[in-house]
């Protein structure tokens, strides 16, 4: 990915970070908001409602900037500096996502319970 909305040339060490599994460059004493919008990545946080959101204060004030940085959530993109190597995920939510596992294995354990019921109805007494 290249920065593409950076109003000078870069000055300082360059290195990359990860942002949802791709490469992004970054610039060391930036922060990682910086370095988002810098490659026009925009859609940072979602909120416990799965409502997405971007920066909107850029000082730490708003929370609208959270996503998970090395593990983990709900980490400030405006109020940490970037490192080398760092693995940022956008859009991350971990009561949304707790919240889709737990729907899951709810369907699972229904489909297991009519997996069952078949069963019962397959080695009980014939239809008429
Ligand atoms: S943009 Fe407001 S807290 Fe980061």
């Amino acid at each position: 990915m290249k920065r593409s909305q950076d109003i000078t040339d870069a000055v300082g060490q360059t290195f990359s970070i990860r942002v949802n599994g791709e490469t992004v460059p970054a610039i060391a004493g930036e922060s990682v908001l910086s370095t988002l919008l810098a490659s026009n990545i925009r859609a940072l946080s979602k909120n416990d409602y799965g409502r997405l959101a971007s920066a909107y204060c850029g000082m730490g004030v708003c929370h609208c900037c959270t996503l998970e940085i090395n593990g983990r959530h709900k980490q400030r993109a405006c109020q940490v500096a970037v490192q080398p190597d760092m693995a940022v995920r956008t859009e991350a939510n971990i009561v949304v996502e707790s919240q889709a596992l737990q729907n899951q294995a709810l369907q699972n354990k229904e489909v297991e319970n009519t997996d069952l019921d078949s069963n019962t109805v397959e080695q009980g007494e014939p239809h008429v």
